[in-house]
């Protein structure tokens, strides 16, 4: 019988950032991470597309044993989340731009969020701008390609980080102070960001946000059975496995943090976990 777990979910190596940060504050969570990398990147591909993804890779991790899953991808939360909560009844936790905190700790009123096409052309933004960015200057620049980069292992090579001088060049000229990311593979960019911005320009991660709301409806719900007495964190890809493991080896020797797994698994279109 399958292990009791809480399943993460994106389209790529960038949900790691949301596993590290439940890790950081329980090392003994049973983790399953699923990256769809056949389909990545899901920033390139229609609302359809990806609600479809979204919900098969759902369905598969909660048959598996998932009691608790995080969709730990703007664009797929963007594009599928309220969809998906009609098929799945285990509780969903999201991911979505910091635009909120940024909003309410600029001081020059006007903040960036980085996030892909799908994410900046989504309606979920349209809303979070509605809702919360009234009183200050919104840039949301979308960064084609960049989730590539990072997906790849990549978080700091020349290329990157001209990529990101010359998309933050003019907002931050104009004052912006504040950064959201909106793509959670942005969160292994801090080192990047940190070498080209001023050291007074905030950057906001939801990451840890997403790690609390998950801890409190673990405990909201019951569900104490995920925190076992040692580390338990697996992952499975639908896509290259070797590729997927050499990019997060690329991303550690570069100062990126990913926690430790217990063991990986490749997982086919179909769901059937092949060792
Ligand atoms: N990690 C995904 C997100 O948070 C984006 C990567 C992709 O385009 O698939 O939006």
């Amino acid at each position: 019988m399958s292990q009791d777990h809480i399943g993460v979910f994106d389209s790529g190596i960038g949900g790691l950032t949301v596993v590290q940060a439940l890790y950081d504050k329980d090392p003994n969570l049973s983790v399953r991470y699923f990256a769809d990398t056949k389909f990545f990147p899901y920033g390139d591909r229609t609302q359809s597309e990806i609600i479809a993804r979204v919900i098969k890779s759902a369905q598969v991790m909660v048959k598996s044993g998932c009691k608790l899953l995080i969709i730990a991808c703007n664009t797929a939360c963007s594009a599928a989340l309220e969809h998906l909560r009609e098929y799945i009844n285990v509780p969903i936790v999201g991911v979505e731009p910091p635009l909120k905190p940024a909003a309410q700790n600029t001081i020059s009123k006007r903040i960036v969020i980085l996030a892909t096409e799908g994410t900046v052309s989504g309606d979920r933004l349209a809303k979070l701008k509605a809702d919360y960015g009234n009183n200050v200057v919104v840039d949301s620049i979308p960064m084609p390609g960049l989730a590539d980069m990072i997906e790849s292992g990549d978080i700091d090579s020349e290329e990157l980080i001209s990529k990101l001088k010359i998309a933050l060049r003019k907002p931050i000229n104009r004052g912006a102070d504040a950064i959201a990311l909106g793509c959670t593979h942005y969160g292994f960019l801090g080192g990047a960001l940190d070498q080209i911005l001023p050291n007074t320009v905030l950057i906001f991660d939801p990451a840890d946000a997403v790690a609390r709301r998950t801890l409190d409806l673990i405990k909201e719900n019951q569900l104490l059975q995920l925190s076992k007495h040692e580390a338990d964190i697996q992952y499975q890809v639908s896509g290259s496995h070797r590729l997927f493991n050499i990019a997060m080896d690329k991303i550690r020797a570069s100062g990126g943090k990913i926690p430790p797994m217990t063991r990986g698994n490749f997982i086919d279109f179909h769901g059937e976990i092949v060792d």
